[in-house]
């Protein structure tokens, strides 16, 4: 596990906190967020890029407590519905810093996103230049996002750099040119810049050289079709983080440097001056930073099989693994293991054989119900998917900084669950 130590009882701790004593106090699942990790990623990347603008994107977790501690860091926000709006801002975030995204933003997001007056709208379809256009009484600063057609290879669910897809629009066929003319004929659309995103988990910086080409040839283009230089390029996120195996992490600062590279050609080729760059991670602030706590019930050995080792969550608090086909690790968080360590699957709670949490894992065979277990890199996209399937309450978020920890957001209980409910 990430960012782990051990105490003097050979309990797992994360800042300084001992799951075993969460599991104790909050229960399991819990989610725990190491505070001070997530600050210190928000900072490497002020460091790395320092003349970049880095918003953190709000859906890989958000809460009130991540958005203060990001925009803290100086990073700015990129949310994508009412609700993260209304998170951030309830958290104190400047809105001028926010960012709102989405393919369908309905046109009440688009009036919430105006009243609250976010610095930039990403224009994502024509309804929304049309709805914006309409509804605004004073200039809005927007994007408009592009698809430069790079395919990164990720898993289909979130690939989005490739042409035929719901975001944003193709660079082929004159698309993004046609919906550009399209937003500068709105009087109130003042269009600074072009947005793209390629995908998640993205281990090769070059795919993001490859996409300052284009949209550094796009934004030429709109010089010269509109004798307009737009000043900001947008690469959205997707940076890739190791979840513990051999799966390479994005390298940040080979990032910078191919970043640094592609903007001196592309503009020197298309003499075209440099625009701020915004990169929009969110996995690679809080992935890492997070880990997952469940407490065994059940340890079965199949004859001829496997050894199944059951916890009380699973895909309702992690759906990324029947979903994506993602790894995760798993640790014994309570206690020192002292004798063999044997592959088991950890799996879940829930009416399904394919509600696994951890395939093909070692684990000490000493593992016995009542044991607490750690399941690192769970910070990213956990929370965020949490479901209620078979009427399970979604996990607490427990924050641990310097020794202690505080609740973030609290379990949800049956009576959450039943209060949505009407009377019979
Ligand atoms: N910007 C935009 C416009 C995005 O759509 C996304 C992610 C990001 C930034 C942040 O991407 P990141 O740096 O976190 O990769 N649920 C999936 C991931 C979906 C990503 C959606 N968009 C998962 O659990 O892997």
């Amino acid at each position: 596990p990430i960012n782990t130590h051990h105490d003097e009882h050979g309990r797992i701790t994360v800042g300084g906190v001992a799951l075993a004593d969460i599991a104790d106090q909050y229960g399991t699942p819990s989610y725990v967020i190491d505070e001070l990790d997530v600050r210190h990623r928000c900072r490497t990347y002020r460091e790395i890029f320092p003349e970049a603008e880095i918003a953190y994107a709000g859906k890989a977790l958000m809460t009130r407590a991540l958005a203060s501690w990001v925009s803290q860091e100086g990073l700015a926000l990129d949310v994508c519905s009412a609700g993260e709006l209304a998170i951030a801002l309830s958290a104190g975030v400047d809105a001028r810093r926010i960012i709102m995204h989405g393919n369908a933003k309905t046109p009440a997001e688009l009036t919430a996103a105006l009243d609250a007056g976010v610095g930039r709208i990403v224009i994502d379809s024509y309804t929304e230049i049309v709805v914006l256009g309409s509804a605004l009484d004073h200039k809005q600063d927007v994007l408009v996002r592009v698809t430069p057609d790079i395919d990164v290879h990720g898993h289909r669910a979130v690939r989005t750099g490739v042409a035929d897809q719901k975001f944003g629009f193709p660079i082929e066929h004159g698309q993004a040119d046609a919906a550009i003319k399209r937003v500068l004929d709105q009087p109130h659309l003042n269009l600074i810049g072009l947005h793209c995103h390629l995908g998640s988990q993205i281990t090769d910086a070059e795919h993001f050289g490859a996409a300052v080409h284009r949209m550094i040839a796009q934004m030429a283009q709109v010089y010269h079709d509109h004798g307009l230089i737009l000043t900001e390029l947008d690469l959205g996120g997707g940076h890739a983080v190791s979840y513990g195996f051999d799966d390479a992490p994005l390298d940040l600062t080979q990032l910078a440097s191919t970043i640094e590279d592609a903007l001196d050609e592309a503009c020197a080729r298309h003499r075209f001056p440099r625009p701020r760059i915004t990169l929009e991670p969110g996995r690679a602030i809080v992935a890492r930073s997070g880990v997952t706590v469940y407490r065994v019930v059940s340890v079965k050995h199949i004859e001829g099989g496997r050894t199944f080792v059951c916890v009380d969550g699973g895909m309702s608090d992690n759906p990324r693994v029947c979903r994506y086909a993602a790894r995760y690790s798993v640790a014994l968080a309570n206690r020192h293991p002292v004798g063999a360590q044997i592959p088991v699957t950890v799996a879940g709670r829930h009416c399904e054989s394919g509600d696994e949490l951890a395939v093909d894992v070692s684990l000490a065979a000493e593992v016995r119900p009542g044991d607490v277990l750690a399941i690192p890199g769970t910070g990213a996209y956990h929370h965020g998917l949490a479901s209620n399937y078979n009427s399970v309450g979604r996990p607490p978020i427990i924050a641990v900084c310097n020794g202690s920890a505080r609740e973030l957001i609290r379990r949800e209980t049956i009576d959450d669950l039943l209060r949505r409910e009407s009377s019979l």
